[in-house]
C-alpha cells in the first residue's frame, strides 16, 4: 500500500470529548478536550493536554483538583458548547448541575454517566500544550448505566470526537471480544 506523508500532526482515532471539569475563581468551569486518556492502572491515573491558555487550566493548577467527565452522545451541544467558549469570557458554571466528592474542590457533573474525580499529580510542558496527569481518587457512574452490576459501555453511550473531519459521533457496532479473538 502507498502511503502519503502528511508531515507531524495531532491525529489519533477516536478520542473521547470529555468534559474537564475544575473550580476556578470559586466558579465551577468546565472545558472540552478530546486529548484526554487512561495513563496508569496503579494508580489509575488520566492525562489531558490543555492549552496553556485555558481558564481550566488556572482552576486545575490553583487547586490542584479536576474532573473528567464523559458526555452522552445526546449532550453534543453542550459539549460543544464547553469546546468553544472560555469561563475567561462566559459563565459555564450553570450549565449542569455541580456535584463535589471527596476531595471537595473537583466539581463533577450530575448529567454525565461517567465522572472520573482527580487530583492533579504531574504538570508536564509540551510546548502548546501541558499535559496533566491526574491520579483518579474516585468514579461515579449513573445507575441506568449498569447492567448486573457492572459498567455497560452501551448505556454511557459516550460521545465521540472525530479530529480533521470535526465531526462528533457515537459507538459503533462491536467487532469482537478482547484478549480473546487474537489467540485464534
Ligand atoms: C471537540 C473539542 C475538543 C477539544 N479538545 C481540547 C483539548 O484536548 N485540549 C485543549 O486545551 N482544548 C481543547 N478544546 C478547546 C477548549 O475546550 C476550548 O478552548 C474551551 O473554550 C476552553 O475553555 P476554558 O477557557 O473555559 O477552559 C477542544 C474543543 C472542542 C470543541
Amino acid at each position: 500500500m502507498e502511503k502519503t506523508t502528511l508531515g507531524p500532526q495531532a491525529l489519533l482515532y477516536p478520542m473521547p470529548a470529555a468534559l474537564i471539569g475544575a473550580q476556578v475563581d470559586g466558579k465551577p468551569n468546565y472545558m472540552t478536550a478530546a486529548w484526554c486518556a487512561i495513563a496508569a492502572l496503579k494508580p489509575p491515573s488520566v492525562a489531558v493536554a490543555i492549552r496553556r491558555s485555558r481558564y481550566t487550566l488556572k482552576g486545575v493548577r490553583e487547586q490542584g483538583t479536576f474532573s473528567v467527565n464523559v458526555p452522552s452522545s445526546t449532550m453534543a451541544k453542550e459539549a460543544d458548547y464547553c469546546g468553544l467558549y472560555s469561563g475567561k469570557n462566559r459563565d459555564k458554571s450553570r450549565l449542569f448541575t455541580a456535584f463535589y466528592g471527596e476531595l471537595k474542590t473537583a466539581p463533577l457533573i450530575t448529567e454525565c454517566p461517567l465522572n472520573l474525580e482527580c487530583k492533579a499529580i504531574h504538570f508536564l510542558d509540551l510546548g502548546s500544550h501541558t499535559l496533566v496527569a491526574g491520579e483518579i481518587m474516585q468514579t461515579y457512574i449513573s445507575g441506568d448505566c449498569l447492567t448486573d452490576g457492572n459498567v455497560d459501555p452501551g448505556r454511557i453511550d459516550p460521545l465521540i470526537f472525530i479530529s480533521g473531519a470535526s465531526k462528533y459521533h457515537r459507538l459503533g457496532d462491536e467487532i469482537a471480544p478482547a484478549f480473546a479473538i487474537g489467540k485464534d
